[in-house]
């Protein structure tokens, strides 16, 4: 819990009056004290302007902290390093929900909790044909995911513990299902239906690979760095998304319909939506000695192009997540039998070449999470238009995990940003008829 410093405030001067002002500090148990302004407007009539939030807190959390100077990345106090290489995405999600790692029983019941909600309502799959065949999945994602309130009422009501706690382990469970399902609706083969003796990144690929005519067998291979990918991608934090759902959850919407608001945020360019633009812009440099060409694209202001895969707002070094998916790219594809990816060595140049320019280094703008994982996703098998759904697939236990501490927390109250307001002052309204 956050404690209020008994002795630190920050002290603000209005230089025109010269009326001084005094707020509390207050310190979490690590990364940056915070001014408490939340007496500012009735202490002032002043509102405080950050666009982008980037100096602001907007809520206290206990599941995952970033140092983005360091580049460091812990989920409950683990680093993302130890859980990315010795556990998996069940202990993942178990840590991030319910604030520790699983004990042998407390997992085994977890997993059978989440395996025993992983079909969905027969009613929804008929919700899908009325998607055009060519629709992006992320779009088919955001209509049927919004649309699980309409068929899982016994779990909307948020004042109740026990509701959101089925909600929370229905949303794990049913979004690889529900995102399988939108690949194959959109290439015409018939649906899979999940199978409950596999793991859950076994499941996936198998509803998403397999058709009824053959028999599937699963690689090992392929089922860990799946594992290994939703677990890199299982939280970070209040990115664009996850305040996204807050703020939705805020307002008392149920979970449902607030996941369907996080995989909105999440379709974007800028945040998940990245890993997909890498592989095309990847696929649009082409070669090596076309990267100079695109590096001073990048550079330069009055060009749109930016390096997809690089900057992020937290990280002022290499994001951690991108340091494990460096090192385990290649690992794994000599294990799926890939030699000599292009794309692979087109991104290592590119890095190479992005890193020791002027431009990148002063603004510490570093590869992130996206930029190696479509790479490794080619070579599972995915097209490229699904690799932003499974970032919402391994991200959906991060939003729940959010939603559920934001509805427990006591001083929660609905999110209403301020504004500066800069348009037309009062004036007289003039008929139609009178108007020049
Ligand atoms: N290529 C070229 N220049 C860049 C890039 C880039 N990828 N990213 C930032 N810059 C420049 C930017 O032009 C600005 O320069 P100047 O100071 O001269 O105006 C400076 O670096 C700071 O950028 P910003 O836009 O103010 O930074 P931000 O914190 O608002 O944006 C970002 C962060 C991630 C949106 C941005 O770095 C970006 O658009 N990156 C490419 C998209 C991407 O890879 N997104 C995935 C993020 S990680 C996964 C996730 O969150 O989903």
């Amino acid at each position: 819990m956050a404690k209020t410093s008994q002795t630190r405030t920050v002290t603000l001067t209005d230089n025109e009056t010269g009326q001084t002002y005094e707020f509390p500090v207050i310190s979490g148990s690590d990364g940056p004290d915070v001014i408490d302004i939340r007496r500012l407007y009735a202490e002032t009539g002043m509102f405080t302007f950050d666009p982008g939030y980037t100096s602001t807190g907007s809520c206290e959390s206990a599941i995952t902290f970033i140092d983005g100077e360091k580049g460091i990345l812990r989920h409950r106090g683990y680093s993302i390093e130890d859980l990315a290489g010795k556990s998996d995405f069940m202990e993942v999600c178990y840590l991030l929900l319910y604030g520790d790692l699983p004990t042998v029983k407390e997992k085994e019941w977890f997993q059978n909790t989440i395996t025993n909600h992983t079909m969905v309502h027969e009613q929804l799959l008929f919700l899908y044909r009325g998607f055009r065949r060519d629709a992006h999945p992320m779009a088919v994602m955001v209509g049927v995911v919004g649309a699980l309130s309409a068929f899982y009422h016994d779990s909307t009501d948020i004042n109740d513990p026990q509701h959101r706690v089925i909600a929370s382990h229905r949303l794990i469970a049913k979004i690889p299902t529900i995102a399988a399902m939108a690949y194959k609706y959109t290439i015409g083969q018939p649906f899979v239906y999940p199978r409950n003796s596999l793991s859950y990144a076994e499941n996936f690929l198998r509803m998403t690979f397999a058709v009824p005519a053959e028999d599937y067998s699963i690689s090992p291979a392929v089922s860990r760095a799946m594992d290994r990918l939703f677990i890199l991608h299982a939280d970070h934090e209040q990115n664009a998304s996850t305040s996204t759902v807050r703020l939705a959850g805020s307002s008392g919407a149920n979970p449902f319909a607030c996941i369907a608001a996080g995989i909105s945020s999440l379709w974007g360019p800028a945040h998940g939506g990245a890993n997909e633009a890498v592989l095309n812009m990847l696929h649009e440099i082409g070669t090596k000695d076309r990267i100079p060409e695109f590096i001073e694209r990048a550079k330069d202001r009055d060009d749109p192009f930016r390096l997809m895969g690089f900057g992020h707002r937290v990280y002022k070094n290499y994001d951690p997540r991108a340091s494990v998916l460096r090192e385990s790219t290649h690992e794994v594809l000599d294990e799926l039998g890939v030699k000599d990816e292009p794309l692979l060595e087109l991104a290592m140049e590119l890095e190479r070449i992005a890193i020791e320019d002027d431009y990148f280094a002063e603004r510490k703008l570093f590869p992130n999470v996206d930029f190696y994982s479509g790479i490794i996703l080619k070579a599972i098998g995915f097209p490229t238009s699904m690799f932003t759904v499974l970032f919402a697939v391994a991200r959906t236990v991060g939003w729940v995990a959010q939603w559920k501490e934001m509805i427990e927390d006591p001083s929660q109250r609905i999110g209403r940003p301020r504004q500066l307001f800069v348009g037309e002052k009062e004036r007289p309204f003039v008929p139609v008829a009178d108007r020049k």
